[in-house]
């Protein structure tokens, strides 16, 4: 870690609805989160953890508070500003993995490469077969998706996150529908890109035994984070057991 701060908020409150449809989903959160860092946020359904994460990447706005992104602060940034801020510097991966059907694992890759290469602020996109052997698919780049199994599939998604090179990945339940063992091969592919290439990541889970990797463990419940541990040690994906 660079000790640099890349996420800061304060205050951080959304609400959902008016009058007794309100749904208050996110309470005056405050949180840093340092350049480097892998975070894992736990929490039950309903407490919150997908808004944070949205907010973070700038795919939604607090009712209230502010957050800032390195020098940026995206509360009050324009829907153009949030869109340059997610492609420059955001690699999201969510449950589904949303690979296009009729292209190969490198070409679905390619693709935000290629838009990456194309964009003027763009500072370099990564090698996409190199991405793929990131995450431990360099004899698989010529697939479809429909010939790679779930947590493939996801890992092709996590290659397409980190091949823009983004600051950080936001990460909604990236294992949620994979069972434990394939569950494991996506950890490992998240826990190398930030390894290797310094990536942060922000990782939702419902599995409190993938906390036991991250460098440091956020605990949610009814729109607050209630409790922050962090581990000196992190564990390896593959020592975990859930
Ligand atoms: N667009 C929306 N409109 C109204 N309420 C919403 C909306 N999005 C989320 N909520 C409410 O905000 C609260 C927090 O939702 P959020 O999706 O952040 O929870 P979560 O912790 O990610 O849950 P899960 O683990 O089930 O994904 C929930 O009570 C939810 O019903
Ligand atoms: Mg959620």
């Amino acid at each position: 870690m660079s000790g640099e701060l890349l996420f800061r908020a304060r205050g951080l409150t959304k609400v959902y609805g008016t009058g007794t449809a309100q749904v208050v989903a996110l309470r005056a959160v405050d949180l840093d989160l340092m350049a480097g860092e892998f975070v894992v946020i736990l929490g039950p359904s309903g407490s919150g953890k997908s808004t944070l994460l949205n907010i973070l990447g700038g795919l939604d706005v607090p009712s209230a508070g502010d957050v800032t992104f390195r020098d940026h602060v995206l509360t009050g940034a324009s829907e153009n500003a949030l869109t340059q801020y997610r492609r420059e510097h955001v690699g999201f991966v969510f449950q589904f993995y949303n690979l296009i059907p009729g292209l190969t694992a490198l070409e679905n890759v390619q693709l935000v490469t290629d838009l990456t290469r194309n964009d003027p602020h763009e500072r370099g996109a990564e090698d996409p077969a190199e991405a793929l052997r990131l995450v431990g698919l360099g004899d698989r780049l010529d697939f479809f998706p429909a010939q790679l199994s779930g947590g493939e599939q996801q890992r092709v998604a996590i290659a397409r996150a980190v091949a823009k090179r983004p600051d950080v990945l936001l990460c909604d339940e990236p294992t949620g529908a994979l069972d434990f063992e394939t569950g494991i091969l996506v950890l490992e592919a998240l826990r190398r890109a930030n390894r290797e290439r310094g990536t942060s990541a922000v990782v939702i889970t419902h599995n409190v035994g993938i906390a036991a990797m991250a460098d440091r463990v956020l605990r949610m419940r009814s729109g607050a984070v209630i409790g922050t541990t962090v581990n000196a040690a992190p564990c390896e994906p593959a020592d975990l057991s859930w």
